[in-house]
């Protein structure tokens, strides 16, 4: 489903967005352990190895599997074929900003964003000269009540407190997973206080439906970073989860423009199912190890 969050005029084709949220539940840690030998690169494998909980571990790698099965149906390319790289962090110039894809011609016009959070995972992707960002937070959260606190702007505090108590938790829940997903498309993370910027409340849409909403722009001078309306966008699932994701440009000069309009395409599959559609997977045993 397709709401426009412009303001003004928009720009002539909308982006369009797609977000795949994946149950990793149903791959065993052998199976698992195998694929992405074949297919991960080094970076993704020891990120995972630095995980003490195995179970964390396994996650990881299932996220990865998953992000490289959507972004290879996506290219038409074989998961293993996806080179994937980091951008420069906008506040220090460091390659550790935003994952994007290695291939130039790509990166210009293909952009993605992956979330975690228990067993499920979010993939989003946009194409377009457009950036996205993604997060996932399983209901009951698993973020601790101080981040939700300590990340919220003055505005969204006054908001919740004028809500009936028993959709304050949701509410919050949802404002964190929306601001993430912008510091996530803004490469920046969390190396932006999340309470200096406002992104509202957001709502909940049906599963398979999604709300689009214009945020912005923000200037946040201590970090010489400004940044053009986004486009955040509240993702109905069925999971027990809240997703939002959001669209916009991190370019300095595009800081007057509209918020971009997107389409966006909701999915919500099993990661054994991703990996039965792909040709060349054979999941004998998935669901064992
Ligand atoms: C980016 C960040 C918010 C992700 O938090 P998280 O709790 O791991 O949340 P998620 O599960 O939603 O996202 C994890 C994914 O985000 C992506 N990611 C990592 N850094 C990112 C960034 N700067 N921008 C966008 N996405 C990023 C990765 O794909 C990562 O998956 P991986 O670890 O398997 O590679 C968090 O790691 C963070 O803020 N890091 C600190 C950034 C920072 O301080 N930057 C300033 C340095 S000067």
């Amino acid at each position: 489903m397709t709401r426009d969050g412009s303001t003004s005029e928009p720009p002539a084709a909308p982006t369009l967005a797609a977000v795949w949220v994946v149950d990793l539940d149903g791959i065993g840690a052998d199976a698992v352990d195998d694929l992405a030998r074949r297919w991960l690169d080094r970076e993704e494998r020891s990120g995972a190895a630095a995980k003490r909980d195995p179970s964390d571990r396994r996650r990881v790698l299932a996220s990865h599997l998953a992000l490289r099965l959507v972004l290879g149906s996506w290219l038409g390319r074989h998961p293993a074929e996806v080179r994937l790289t980091r951008a420069a962090c906008p506040l220090c110039r460091e390659p550790h900003g935003r994952p994007v894809l290695d291939d130039p011609a790509w990166r210009a016009s293909r952009s993605f964003s992956l979330s975690r959070s228990g067993d499920l995972a979010a993939v989003a992707v946009a194409s377009g000269p457009l950036a996205v960002g993604i997060d996932i937070e399983a209901r009951p959260p698993l973020v601790g009540a101080d981040d939700l606190h300590a990340g919220r702007h003055p505005d969204e505090d006054a908001a919740l407190a004028a809500l009936p108590h028993d959709q304050r938790d949701l509410a919050a829940l949802r404002c964190w997973t929306r601001t993430e997903a912008v510091l996530k498309g803004w490469g920046t993370g969390l190396g932006v206080d999340p309470a200096a910027v406002a992104v509202g409340l957001g709502s909940s849409p049906p599963p398979g439906e999604v709300d689009a909403t214009p945020i912005g722009p923000v200037t946040l001078p201590e970090h010489d970073l400004r940044r053009a309306p986004w486009t955040v966008v509240d993702v109905g699932v069925a999971a027990p989860a809240v997703v939002a994701a959001a669209v916009g440009s991190n370019q300095r000069s595009s800081a007057d423009d509209a918020a971009p309009p997107v389409e966006v395409e909701v999915h919500e599959v099993a990661l054994d199912e991703l990996l039965a559609r792909h040709p060349d997977t054979t999941v004998i045993g998935a669901r064992s190890g």
